[in-house]
């Protein structure tokens, strides 16, 4: 056996090899872009900005190299070497030996973190509720995976309540170069979108702090079942993208949402209705045997349904308003009408209309819950759900959504409110 000593030699002159690599190719575009320039123009960033964004580059392409090609700890130190300031300031002097591996065992780690992406995805976050529901106002962020963009609401005084079942800690290679990135997005956009009013060092300190000591950004353990360590009655906004489809039990779910929840509160949810094992086949799980089903979700390897948990549409709705939440709002998504598509969505249904109801839930299941009240008739593959919380116990009669159409309000609900 070779000693450890040699090994590390070659790992790291193998990837000094790579990142000189990377560097002369991230060098290179920089110049190339220069010399498409017809007029040199001077940058307006001071020289040490261009070295920031130089090594957020380094850092970033390091997260995409394949996960085995260096050990957590290696990536680490060698970043340190790299850039030991950056560093320095993206671990806020402490130790996050553990926090990457963490980061590599998350179930929500299929992808790398991407600025731009939860920048996205911070301003329709913005969008959809407006300032007047946010500003000065409590939200909740369910499941919100590896990075908590939803932190920036600080920049509007809003206090953040975040649940996690598997929380990542900070993770100074991943986490610092990403905030760095959305920073100067909300830099730029404070301009724009987000106002004058928006306060920018309030935002960014989340960042800057390495994710700790903010009083009005809570992040807790828990699931949407308990939703440990959420005042009684004190959110005014709660929100999930991709959550509600993972989640095991919908009715202690709602009843845990309606005990945080202020009367005539507002609850918006991104909702991916797919059979996650295959995008392309997004009604498969409903062949299998709900027995069958059982195993691979709850006593699969995760322990929860990580490939989607099947709850449609009427269900989510129903649990709502056994918990005092009526449904204002309703997108039902698809894909554009395709042959392939339509012919799928025939021969999945008839398939499941000769599977025996005893063993398989979905069989005689209504038809308004997968094709038939989408405009086009293609699967209802996702959907985007708001309820506003009643405040007192069981809903009867609620108003309906119209099946045929994709967009729906209830008649005495907009999303627009008047700015204030
Ligand atoms: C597909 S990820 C989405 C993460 C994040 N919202 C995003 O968009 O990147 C699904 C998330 O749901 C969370 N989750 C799974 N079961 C849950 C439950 N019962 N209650 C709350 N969150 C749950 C997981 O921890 C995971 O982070
Ligand atoms: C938020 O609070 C500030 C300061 O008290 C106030 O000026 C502003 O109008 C409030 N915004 C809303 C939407 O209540
Ligand atoms: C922030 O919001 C709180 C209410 O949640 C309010 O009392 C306070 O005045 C606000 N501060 C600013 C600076 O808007």
């Amino acid at each position: 056996m070779r000693p450890a000593i040699c090994r590390h030699r070659l790992l790291y002159s193998t990837v000094a090899l790579v990142v000189v690599a990377f560097l002369s190719v991230i060098r290179m575009n920089s110049q190339s872009n220069d010399c498409e320039c017809p007029v040199p123009q001077k940058s307006t960033k001071p020289e040490l900005h261009q070295s920031a964004d130089v090594e957020i580059e380094i850092a970033r392409r390091f997260a995409t190299l394949p996960l085995d090609l260096l050990s957590a700890d290696d990536q680490t130190r060698l970043l340190q070497n790299l850039m030991p300031d950056s560093m320095k300031r993206w671990s806020c002097n402490q130790d996050h030996a553990e926090s990457e591996k963490a980061l590599r065992s998350h179930p929500a780690m299929h992808s790398n973190l991407d600025g731009q992406e939860y920048f996205n995805r911070f301003i329709r976050v913005v969008r959809i509720f407006g300032w007047k529901r946010l500003e000065n106002k409590t939200f909740l962020e369910l499941g919100y995976g590896i990075a908590l963009m939803t932190a920036l609401l600080r920049g509007m005084n809003t206090t953040v309540y975040a649940t996690e079942i598997q929380p990542i800690p900070w993770v100074p290679s991943r986490h610092g170069p990403f905030f760095d990135v959305m920073y100067d997005l909300v830099e730029k956009a404070s301009k724009e979108d987000l106002g004058p009013r928006f306060h920018l060092e309030k935002a960014a300190a989340y960042g800057r702090q390495c994710g700790r000591g903010l009083p009005d950004v809570k992040e807790l353990t828990t699931t949407m079942e308990r939703l440990d360590g959420v005042p009684v009655a004190s959110v005014d906004v709660s929100y999930s993208l991709a959550v509600l489809e993972h989640i095991s039990e919908l009715e202690p779910s709602f009843m845990a949402l309606a005990r945080v929840h202020r009367p005539g509160s507002l609850s918006c949810h991104q909702v991916d209705l797919r059979d996650h094992s295959d995008f392309a086949q997004p009604w498969e799980f409903f062949l299998t045997s709900d027995k069958d089903f059982y195993a691979k979700t709850v006593g699969g390897s995760q322990g929860h349904p990580y490939f989607g948990n099947r709850f449609r549409m009427s269900q989510f709705m129903k649990a709502a308003a056994s918990n005092g939440f009526e449904t204002v709002h309703v997108v039902r998504q698809h894909e554009p009408a395709n042959p392939e598509g339509l012919r799928y969505a025939k021969e999945a249904l008839d398939t499941l209309d000769r599977l025996p109801a005893d063993t398989h839930k979905y069989s005689k299941w209504p038809r308004s819950d997968f094709n038939e009240c989408t405009s086009d008739k293609m699967p209802q593959t996702g959907l985007f759900i708001c309820f506003r919380y009643a405040g007192g116990g069981p809903l009867t009669n609620t108003e309906e959504p119209t099946c045929g159409q994709d967009v729906w309000y209830r008649s005495d609900f907009s999303l627009k409110v008047a700015e204030s």
